[in-house]
């Protein structure tokens, strides 16, 4: 068995983000493209021979059996029957609840990382599934590809989209998500489009229909979608808090990132296609 292995869990944006329908159990259903991108978590995985399950890193605000890490890996033993344990570090750089989907992607990289450390031999359909369990966007992290997504984010298409750079913006408020999907004056009611219109890409199709309720309710998000959008079309990831802008060149982000930064935590991250957890492994390598 290996000593121990580190895999990245990387964050994604929702280029743009349609919610088209409202499900008996509660939950909406979106029309949206989740690019992958490079800014990532670590994560640390030590075997260990007893069977037991221990994440060493706190993560604050998060009790050690609540955390979707944990979850994960107890999920994944269950269901396979392994005797297997594991030790986890989980080294953040990801905020927390911020719509940059950070929870759901050190999940799909313990279950993905376990699969492959525990020799379990499951397909990537069969770890998306019980991804599934943890949240809506878990699915697309353990598949690993920027992903044209629908249902609740689990009916993936794998598409190519352009790599831009894109600056990222915090604006240091927590917006809870199940109060923005309850929220009367939410748009519920946008047309179904096609993949292929989508990936055209440009207004009106590439915008996020939560925006206009966070904005409502979030002034500090207001603001920070104004500042950015004087350089390039802002917009909001998930239900934020986070919003980006897209860039042509590393230079050109960089330039608005060092302003932001002086009001905002801020971050430059590069659009990726496929997931480095997945390059890491040997996913995609051979046609
Ligand atoms: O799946 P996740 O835990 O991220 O969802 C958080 C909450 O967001 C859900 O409890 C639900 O209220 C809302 N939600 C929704 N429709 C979705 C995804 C999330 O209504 N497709």
């Amino acid at each position: 068995m290996i000593a121990s292995l580190t895999l990245p869990a990387p964050a994604k944006l929702n280029r743009m983000l349609h919610i088209v329908g409202r499900r008996e159990d509660g939950y909406h259903s979106l029309q949206t493209l989740f690019q992958i991108i490079d800014l990532c978590d670590h994560i640390t995985f030590t075997p260990r021979h007893d069977g037991e399950i221990h994440l060493t890193s706190e993560v604050s605000g998060v009790d050690h059996d609540d955390n979707l890490i944990v979850r994960a890996a107890r999920l994944l033993q269950q269901y396979s029957g392994s005797h297997l344990g594991i030790t986890l570090d989980v080294e953040k750089r990801l905020p927390m609840g911020g719509g940059l989907g950070g929870g759901s992607s050190n999940a799909a990289t313990v279950l993905v990382g376990l699969n492959h450390i525990w020799q379990l031999g499951l397909s990537l359909n069969a770890l998306a599934e019980l991804g599934l369990q943890l949240g809506a966007d878990v699915p697309v992290f353990v598949h690993g590809h920027t992903a044209w997504a629908e249902g609740v984010g689990e009916q993936l298409t794998p598409v190519t989209l352009d790599a831009p750079w894109f600056v990222i913006i915090h604006p240091g408020i927590s917006v809870s998500t199940p109060s923005v999907f309850q929220d009367p004056q939410l748009t519920r009611d946008s047309r179904p489009i096609t993949m292929a219109r989508a990936l055209q890409g440009g207004a009106p199709e590439w915008r996020n229909d939560c925006e206009a309720v966070v904005k409502k309710r979030y002034p500090p998000i207001a603001e920070a979608l104004d500042w950015l959008g004087q350089y390039a079309p802002s917009r909001l990831t998930g239900t934020g808090a986070c919003l980006f802008a897209a860039f042509q060149t590393q230079q050109a982000a960089q330039a608005i990132a060092h302003l932001s930064a002086k009001r905002w935590p801020t971050w430059v991250a590069h659009g990726l296609n496929t997931s480095p957890l997945h390059d890491d492994l040997g996913y995609f390598t051979k046609a």
